[in-house]
């Protein structure tokens, strides 16, 4: 479709900025660009291939004659403004939680089920972005070898929870090294050399947290997989860009590491760095700017005869954002 108008809402946020960078490296054709925020935003241009285009505030008139809309805004945003845009004609994919978890709206990884984008009825949903990579790396061995059971722990980075985060670990790295005490904001304990096990809010019905429970439900919904058991443990580390997960997956009968190792060396979207002998394997500093999901520490689990266990590591505002919602596109 070219020529197509394309709005992105929360252009100025960190899931934005980053949508309008790969939009422009995957020359996804556009006919007119939108660019939408809060009415804080008023007055501000963004340059996009060459055009400074002025940031309007998004209401629910903003969708006429759009034909597809990016939404980065966060979940009561798209609650109210995604229905809207699909009045006006447009097909909405949306970042945040708000529609994930609706049994008609398709949720989806293109690596892993690209081809549930073709039942959508408006709107399409991007997964949580510590999800996304665990299941580009899950997705291929549970088609050879059915996972029963996921134990994931995560080292999410500060860029996961929007660009305030970001500047917060700044400032506060800034002031304790200085002599100053770091003020707390954003996030709910000081991040600056610390790590923070509450990624998201607790559920007081069974001690996780909403992330936690993200990454165990979307899972099950994206792979097709219902009975999938799935614990996750999140948690906040002062890294700016890039989420890592150490996994522990448990199949129905012996797999080894060396079995999964091929299967992720031939898998779409995944990078498999894995020499110990070498001291190679992924970090997130690798992963920052790119793309691929990175898949090292490959290796039995000697705790059973049934798992494996392995390091992922991507940038969440690329694969984990970005670069999946205009995937979908490219899908549409
Ligand atoms: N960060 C990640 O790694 C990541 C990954 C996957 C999914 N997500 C999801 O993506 C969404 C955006 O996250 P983010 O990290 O980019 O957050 P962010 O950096 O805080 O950006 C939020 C964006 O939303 C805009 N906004 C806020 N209130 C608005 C309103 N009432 N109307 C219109 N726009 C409004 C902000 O505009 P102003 O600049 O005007 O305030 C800004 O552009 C969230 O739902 C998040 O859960 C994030």
């Amino acid at each position: 479709m070219a020529g197509r108008t394309v709005a992105v809402v929360g252009a100025t946020g960190a899931v934005g900025q980053e949508l309008l960078s790969v939009l422009d490296q995957r020359e996804f054709s556009i006919g007119q660009l939108r660019l939408l925020a809060s009415s804080r935003k008023n007055g501000r241009t963004i340059n996009f291939r060459g055009k400074d285009i002025p940031v309007e505030a998004a209401t629910p008139e903003s969708f006429e004659g759009v034909d597809l809309v990016f939404s980065a805004a966060g979940g009561s945003v798209s609650k109210e403004l995604a229905p809207k845009a699909v009045e006006a004609g447009a097909v909405v994919i949306d970042k945040s939680s708000a529609w994930r978890y609706e049994d008609h709206i398709p949720l989806v990884v293109p690596e892993v089920k690209g081809d549930d984008v073709a039942s959508h009825q408006g709107i399409i949903a991007c997964p949580n972005c510590s999800t996304i990579q665990m299941v580009v790396a899950l997705g291929p061995i549970h088609r050879e070898h059915p996972i029963d059971r996921v134990v994931v722990s995560t080292y999410q980075s500060v860029s996961g929870a929007g660009a305030g985060a970001m500047l917060e670990l700044g400032a506060q790295s800034e002031a304790i090294v200085g002599g100053d005490d770091p003020e707390i904001d954003v996030l709910p304990r000081q991040i600056a050399f610390n790590v923070i096990p509450e990624v998201e809010t607790f559920r007081p019905e069974d001690g996780y947290t909403s992330e936690e429970w993200k990454m165990a439900n979307e899972t099950r919904k994206i792979m097709h997989a219902p009975d999938m058991r799935i614990s996750a443990t999140c948690v906040r580390v002062p890294v700016y860009r890039g989420h890592s997960e150490a996994v522990s997956v448990e199949f129905s009968e012996p797999v080894s590491a060396a079995e999964v190792r091929e299967i992720l060396s031939g898998a779409s979207g995944v990078k498999v760095v894995d020499d110990i002998s070498n001291g190679a394997y992924p970090t997130a500093l690798d992963a920052a700017g790119n793309d691929d999901v990175w898949v090292g520490r490959i290796r039995d689990d000697v705790s059973t005869d049934n798992g494996v266990v392995f390091w992922v590591v991507s940038d969440n505002l690329r694969k984990g954002a970005a670069t999946n919602a205009v995937q979908i596109a490219e899908l549409l």
